[in-house]
């Protein structure tokens, strides 16, 4: 079978080297890819941006390609699914409609408040003056979210109103998400500790992949500002059994049911950032598709046969099918080009990427190969990711490698996973 894989990013690669160890697989495009998607066996990149969905489109037909696979939200929201459906081509994700639950934070909110899903109070707004006046009235911290689609920078815990109007000033005055920020969700601050849960649904069924937790903030000790993710372990000991079952029972049933009653189907991967607090679950996101950097670890422990289980998927035939996980755990670190993430250079080389233990592997993301040279090529450029029978042993694994790699111009965090090796 021919799989093509959309994305560019350490997600995609992870997607790409566990689909093409697949006895069903024959060949995997990516598009567009990274360098490190293109020296996987099997593997062939493709040069078509991954939101180009007429030649996405186009070249799925051409090379008969069995499943396609969509990593990023951005094609999702756009509409790729319902494209791909429309010409008959089977194709893993939700559609346009579906893909709200991440494109549009006003929708996810009100659909939680419908359904009475936990989730932080909020308000609204689409009016500049009338959201600085809720904020002259509110305590801090507080949380201002872009509406739409803002390549995960959109969100600000503000610690004070001076910050709070910044926020505010960026995404409604300055533009600088464009329209996404047209429209900002103001919500009250959750204490507690982050999970993300992630499920993959066929239209029917429902299954759970292994918990994780990702570190959003920059720098050490959850510091800084919100980046796309710094690193993720798996699996997240907050998510005990009990919580695992109250998260099934009453998040991500209770959504998918209440997506159904508003006529939208959901099939794809489904992913729910938890606030967990005792044993009170709350629901920070939806986003419409796996998790980056926490599809690393998480596939890293996956013993069941990845495309096997994306096709069931596509096809609406998961049934009881189970996913089977090592016990072991598994931990990455991202290294991201200094500056990220706000400015930073790309075209630097990048040496000593290649993995010395089986138990190690380093992911791509921002990487691209020119004259046989790994350049760096965005933020976030790798994640060094690596299994280990405890969390400490899998983090001094992958710590070991992260030292090794012979790059001036990137940057760690070096307390990925400390929180739950001390708790
Ligand atoms: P989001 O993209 O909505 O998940 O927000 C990005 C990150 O901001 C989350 O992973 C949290 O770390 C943080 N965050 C978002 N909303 C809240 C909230 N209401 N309370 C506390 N932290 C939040
Ligand atoms: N790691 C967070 C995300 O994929 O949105």
């Amino acid at each position: 079978m021919n799989f093509l894989i959309i994305g560019n990013g350490g997600r995609e690669h992870a997607f790409a080297w566990k689909i093409s160890q697949s006895s069903l697989v024959q060949k995997v495009f990516i598009a567009p890819g990274n360098a490190g998607t293109e020296r996987e066996n099997k593997c062939e990149n493709i040069n078509i941006d991954s939101e180009d969905i007429s030649a996405l489109r186009d070249f799925a037909i051409e090379k008969s390609i069995d499943l396609t696979i969509v990593g990023p939200e951005a094609p999702l929201v756009k509409g790729i699914v319902d494209e791909f459906e429309k010409n008959n081509l089977l194709i893993l994700g939700p559609s346009k409609k579906a893909s709200q639950i991440e494109g549009s934070k006003k929708f996810m909110k009100d659909f939680l408040k419908k359904n009475h899903i936990r989730t932080a109070e909020y308000e609204v707004f689409e009016d500049y003056e009338e959201s600085k006046e809720y904020i002259s009235k509110s305590k801090f911290p507080i949380v201002i979210k872009a509406d739409g689609l803002a390549a995960g920078k959109g969100v600000t815990i503000a610690h004070s109103a001076e910050e709070a109007h910044k926020a505010l000033d960026d995404a409604m005055q300055k533009k600088i998400f464009g329209s996404a920020g047209t429209k900002v969700v103001i919500e009250d601050f959750l204490q507690g500790e982050e999970a993300s849960f992630i499920v993959l649904c066929d239209g029917k069924k429902t299954i759970p992949f292994a918990s994780s937790q990702d570190h959003k903030a920059r720098d050490n000790n959850d510091l800084g500002p919100n980046t796309g993710g710094m690193g993720a372990y798996s699996p997240a000991p907050i998510v005990t059994e009990e919580i695992h079952k109250q998260v099934m029972e009453k998040i991500i049933k209770p959504t998918i049911d209440g997506l159904k009653s508003e006529g939208i189907t959901y099939k794809g991967f489904l992913y729910a950032g938890l606030m967990i607090k005792n044993s009170e679950i709350s629901v920070l996101e939806f986003n419409c598709r796996f998790g980056d950097p926490e599809t690393q670890p998480i596939l890293m422990r996956m013993e069941s046969d990845l495309a096997e289980i994306c096709l069931l998927a596509a096809q609406g035939n998961l049934n009881e099918r189970e996913i089977s996980w090592t016990k072991d755990s598994a931990l990455g670190v991202v290294i991201a080009s200094k500056g990220y993430p706000f400015e930073y250079e790309k075209n630097k080389e990048i040496n000593n990427l290649e993995n010395e233990n089986p138990r190690q592997k380093v992911f791509h993301a921002g990487t691209k190969t020119q004259e046989g040279q790994v350049l760096s090529n965005g933020g976030r450029v790798l994640c060094v990711t690596a299994l280990g029978s405890t969390l400490l042993d899998s983090k001094n694994l992958a710590y070991q490698k992260v030292k090794n790699i012979d790059w001036k111009d990137g940057f760690y965090r070096d307390d990925i996973g400390d929180k739950a090796i001390k708790s």
